[in-house]
């Protein structure tokens, strides 16, 4: 059995290994059973109720990264080059009212609860929605976008783990690139809307400088 600390020196080596890789390696593919692995812990990331406000388009046709390349100015080394580029959408309002067909879904079909139990967590969401989220369509999508950065960061470090790069993405023009998504048929109505891209691969080159951040005396406060 590996020991505690080699396993946590392990998992420090994969966030140290982990950068935003900028452009990958056009000869080296990720096979399917490793992104199939990234893919599964994206799915098991919590989310806010259990609703898994996601989806993950995973954009292998080169076409159509050709058309996202002029509307993601900060994915336009990673769009042409990347094993596998996905694209996060995150569920709309509409989809995560209290009475929603999503939100049933989840309770009774997912999470398998009784009846009763749905009742009581429907007054409890139903008053989060109302007071937290002020009824809001625009605070609704965006608590729904924060979660799926929860399984961005998820992927990021599980592919770390397996010595594969990756690198966030926000860097595009939304109302263009739902347009196009929505051109091809990928958003269908007002069910999803787009929260980040990410990038997957194999370094083309060693990052230029060092990983640099805080310390940690800086970040962390203990009362
Ligand atoms: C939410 C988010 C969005 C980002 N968007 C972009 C992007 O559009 N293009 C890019 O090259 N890097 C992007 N980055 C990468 C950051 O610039 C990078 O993580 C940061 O500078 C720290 O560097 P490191 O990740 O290499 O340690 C993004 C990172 C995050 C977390």
């Amino acid at each position: 059995m590996i020991g505690t600390e080699s396993k946590q020196q392990e998992i420090i080596k994969a966030y140290q290994f982990r950068h935003a890789c900028k452009a990958f390696d056009t000869n080296k593919k990720i096979s399917d059973e490793d992104f199939h692995f990234i893919l599964e812990t994206g799915r098991l990331s919590p989310s806010s109720f259990g609703f898994e406000p996601w989806k993950f388009v995973v954009i292998q046709n080169e076409a159509l990264r050709e058309k996202l390349k002029p509307v993601s100015g900060g994915a336009k080394g990673q769009l042409p080059t990347a094993s596998h580029f996905v694209v996060i959408l995150a569920r709309r309002e509409e989809g995560l009212r209290p009475d929603s067909v999503h939100v049933n879904k989840m309770w009774k079909d997912i999470h398998h609860m009784p009846e009763e139990v749905v009742q009581d967590w429907y007054d409890f969401y139903k008053s989060f929605v109302e007071t937290e989220l002020e009824d809001n369509d625009r605070l609704i999508f965006e608590w729904s976008i924060r979660q799926t950065y929860i399984a961005l960061g998820n992927m990021m470090t599980a592919a770390a783990q397996i010595g594969i790069d990756s690198c966030p993405i926000e860097g595009f023009d939304k109302k263009q690139v739902t347009a196009i998504l929505q051109n091809e048929g990928i958003i269908n109505g007002d069910d999803f809307g787009v929260a980040c891209m990410v990038a997957f691969g194999y370094r083309q080159k060693d990052p230029k400088r060092p990983q640099t951040r805080q310390h940690l005396d800086e970040i962390v406060e203990w009362r």
